[in-house]
This record gives structure tokens, C-alpha cells and sequence, in this order.
């Protein structure tokens, strides 16, 4: 990797491995269909789960993870539906979760057969807490599980995504070992994840950066992460993971997920943008290259987060960064001062380029049709002529009770409407 920067805050290069990477470009593996849903109180029908599955495609999230196809018939259907009509040949790659057992393997191959490019994310624990309680296994056993279930599910796919769980907390020589097994079994992509949010920026890093330089056929996989927000810093630790080799990211629109969530999409992908001259180097590439590093459409971030918010009813509060209603808003005289002579005195990103609308016409009961449906594509909604006039037909009953209709009472609106299709 080239190392001169002209920015004194990437002088940290000196942590990243020697050792060839593989991959230029960050890989985004959007996991909200599948961790994100496992956030109490988030679960979603197969028709909003499709929904959402062709916005992630018009994102651009490189994989889709749709679900865990064992874990029950709806999901089961989830994953075959976005399979087959998201998955296209030049769709995302659709994945499927399955612990590291047979019957799991199979019903995820199952559920992915209608898909172009598919691939079955399996997964054992590896960190002795894990091991003791939960598994009830020993090292060697486990060691010995994880070659032959990952060759089965090669057998059944080409893409197969190994994770120990809980490797955050695993023994790193141990977690050596496994990783080494599992790429020799045929893992083309290895997850680590920081499974209970404990790890810091730093450490993480370093986790990464061992794994680039003790597991010998490193060079034959994509090393990816994956981390929970119950410290806050699963965004920072996934940054810290990228500077040392990391090149897919699994994450969740809004940050939703198991208990305080998971990293959020947004989040990575922002930072990566924003401070693409600071990440270059990290990827081999010039400081002052404009290439993205990952193929996500920004644009495409407010739409698709409104959308994720209303179909699972889980708000996005208004100080989150990069969606949340306060993230481009000026409040005090002074920074409204500077704003209105030149935005950059206190913006760093611009609204628009996350998708944020510059057309602010209020909907209220003498809307037209056309104002109306306008505005639900702009909040990620696709809606069939059919539905469309059912949910017109709401939206005009609602706007006789209340003046001003806004994105939250559309969301409300067409939720209501999916939910009942
Ligand atoms: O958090 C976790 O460890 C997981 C695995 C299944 C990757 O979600
Ligand atoms: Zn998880």
C-alpha cells in the first residue's frame, strides 16, 4: 500500500499488515433482513420484506443477507422470494444464514436455489465462554466441525462466508486455526465478529491485522466484519478493521439490530466518502483518487432509511447522524450565519448527496395523485397502480383530519397498506 499522505491523521498506516490484501474495494453486506430483524419488536411480513430487499438493490449493497432460512417458514419464504426476484444476474448476491449444520445448510441452499449469484453464511462459535456454555464443546471438536461444514456447503454453493461467533472474545491463536481450516475447506469470505460489542477501535484493528498475518491462505478470502453497538463504537471499529485489511463490511440500515444494534450502513458508508482522501492509502490507492470506494448510491441513503423505519416501526431519533431529522439543521444564530454565507463553514457533507429532498411542497388534503406519489418515491415506496389508489384513498381521509401530512404519516399510511396487501 502506498503510505505518503498529505493529511497528518493518516500517519496511522504504520498499523497495516505487510502482507497482499485482497480486494481494492469495500465490499457492503447488508445484514437488516437478518441481524437487523432480530431487533426486539422489528419483524416484518414477506411482502415488506421484499420491499425493502429491492431498495437495498437499488442502494447498491454489494450482498444482501435475507434471512435465516432454518429458522422458520416466513423466513424460509422471505429468502426464496428476494432470491428470486431481487437476485438477478445483475442483482445483488442474496445470502442465507445457517448455523454450521446440515440441515441448516440445506434449507439455506434450498431457499437460495432461485438466485443468480447466491451465497450460505455459516457460522460456530469459537470463544471459550461459547464453547463451555452454549456448545458444550471442545476446541478440537470444534476445529473438526468447521472444514467439513463449510465443504458441505460449498458442495451446495460456490460462495460460502464462515464466522466464528463471538471472535472478539475468541483466543487469537485458536481463532488462527479455525479461520486456516475453513478457507481450506473452500470459505471464499471470512467473518469476524465482534458478537456482544465488546472490542475497541484498537483492538479491533489489531484482531484484523493478526488474522492478515498468521492465518498462511489469508490471501485466498475476503476478510470481512461484523459488530454490535453495545458500546457505541461498532462504526469506529469497523473504520479501524478497513485501515487494517478488512474489505466487506456487514451492516444495518438505521444501525438496527440485536440489542443495541448493529454498525450502521450509513455511517460506514458516509465516512468512507467524506474522508475518502484519509482511506486511500489504506487501499492502495493515490490520497487524491475521486474513485468510490464502495458501490453504494448515496443518494439512495435517506430513501431507503425511511423506509426501513416505517415498514419495522422502529424511529430513527432525530440527532442520528447522517439520517436523522436534526443531522443537516441549523439551530443557533451563529452557525445559521455561517451556513447562509458558506455552507462549508459548518457542513461536511452535502443533504442532497444522502438523498435528502431539496423540495419541501407540503402534502395536505388539496394534494393531487401526482404530488402524492411523487413524493413516496422519494421515500423508497414502489407501490403497484393498485396500491397506489388504495393508499391515496387513505392518505386523502387522513388529510381531512390533519393539516399537514408528513413523511412520517406517509410511511404510516403505506405501512398500513403493505401490511394489508
Ligand atoms: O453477531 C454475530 O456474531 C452474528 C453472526 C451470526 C455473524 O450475527
Ligand atoms: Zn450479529
Amino acid at each position: 500500500t502506498s503510505g505518503s499522505t498529505s493529511q497528518s491523521t493518516s500517519n496511522s498506516t504504520t498499523y497495516l499488515s505487510q502482507r497482499p490484501i485482497k480486494g481494492d474495494r469495500i465490499l457492503i453486506f447488508d445484514t437488516t433482513l437478518r441481524d437487523g430483524e432480530q431487533s426486539p419488536g422489528a419483524t416484518l411480513n414477506v411482502e415488506q420484506k421484499l420491499a425493502i430487499a429491492h431498495q437495498l438493490a437499488r442502494l447498491g449493497v454489494d450482498i444482501i443477507e435475507a434471512g435465516f432460512p432454518y429458522a422458520s417458514p416466513g423466513d424460509f419464504e422471505a429468502v426464496q422470494k428476494i432470491a428470486a426476484s431481487v437476485g438477478t444476474e445483475s442483482g445483488p448476491t442474496i445470502c442465507g444464514l445457517a448455523r454450521a449444520t446440515k440441515k441448516d445448510i440445506d434449507a439455506a441452499a434450498k431457499a437460495l436455489k432461485p438466485a443468480a449469484k447466491a451465497r450460505i453464511h455459516t457460522f460456530l462459535a469459537t470463544s471459550d465462554i461459547h464453547l463451555e456454555y452454549k456448545l458444550k464443546k471442545t476446541r478440537a471438536e470444534v476445529l473438526a466441525i468447521v472444514p467439513e461444514m463449510v465443504a458441505y456447503a460449498k458442495s451446495q454453493v460456490e460462495d460460502v462466508e464462515f464466522s466464528p461467533e463471538d471472535a472478539g472474545r475468541s483466543d487469537p491463536e485458536f481463532l488462527y486455526q479455525v479461520l486456516e481450516a475453513a478457507i481450506a475447506a473452500g470459505a471464499s469470505t471470512i467473518n469476524i465478529p465482534d458478537t456482544v460489542g465488546y472490542t475497541m477501535p484498537a483492538e479491533f484493528g489489531a484482531l484484523i491485522k493478526g488474522i492478515h498475518d498468521n492465518v498462511p491462505n489469508i490471501d485466498q478470502a475476503i476478510i470481512s466484519v461484523h459488530g454490535h453497538d453495545d458500546l457505541g463504537v461498532a462504526v469506529a471499529n469497523f473504520l479501524e478493521a478497513v485501515k487494517n485489511g478488512a474489505r466487506q463490511l456487514e451492516c444495518t440500515i438505521n444501525g438496527i439490530g440485536e440489542r443495541a444494534g448493529n454498525a450502521a450502513l450509513e455511517e460506514l458508508v458516509m465516512s468512507l466518502h467524506v474522508r475518502r482522501q484519509y482511506f486511500n492509502p489504506f487501499l492502495g490507492r493515490a490520497v487524491d483518487s475521486t474513485e468510490p470506494l464502495c458501490n453504494i448510491d448515496t443518494q439512495q441513503i435517506y430513501q431507503t432509511s425511511r423506509l426501513v423505519s416505517n415498514l419495522t416501526g422502529m424511529l430513527v431519533q432525530p440527532n442520528k447522524a447522517i439520517v436523522g431529522a436534526n443531522a443537516f439543521a441549523h439551530e443557533s444564530g451563529i452557525h445559521q450565519d455561517g451556513v447562509l454565507k458558506n455552507k462549508l463553514t459548518y457542513e461536511i457533507m452535502d443533504a442532497q448527496s444522502v438523498g435528502f429532498s431539496n423540495n419541501r411542497i407540503v402534502l395536505g388534503k388539496l394534494s393531487g395523485r401526482h404530488a402524492f406519489s411523487t413524493r413516496l418515491t422519494e421515500l423508497g415506496y414502489e407501490l403497484s397502480e393498485q396500491e397506489l389508489n388504495r393508499a391515496f384513498l387513505r392518505f386523502k381521509e387522513v388529510a381531512d383530519k390533519k393539516k399537514d401530512i408528513t413523511d412520517r404519516d406517509l410511511g404510516a399510511i403505506v405501512s398500513d397498506e403493505i401490511r394489508s396487501f
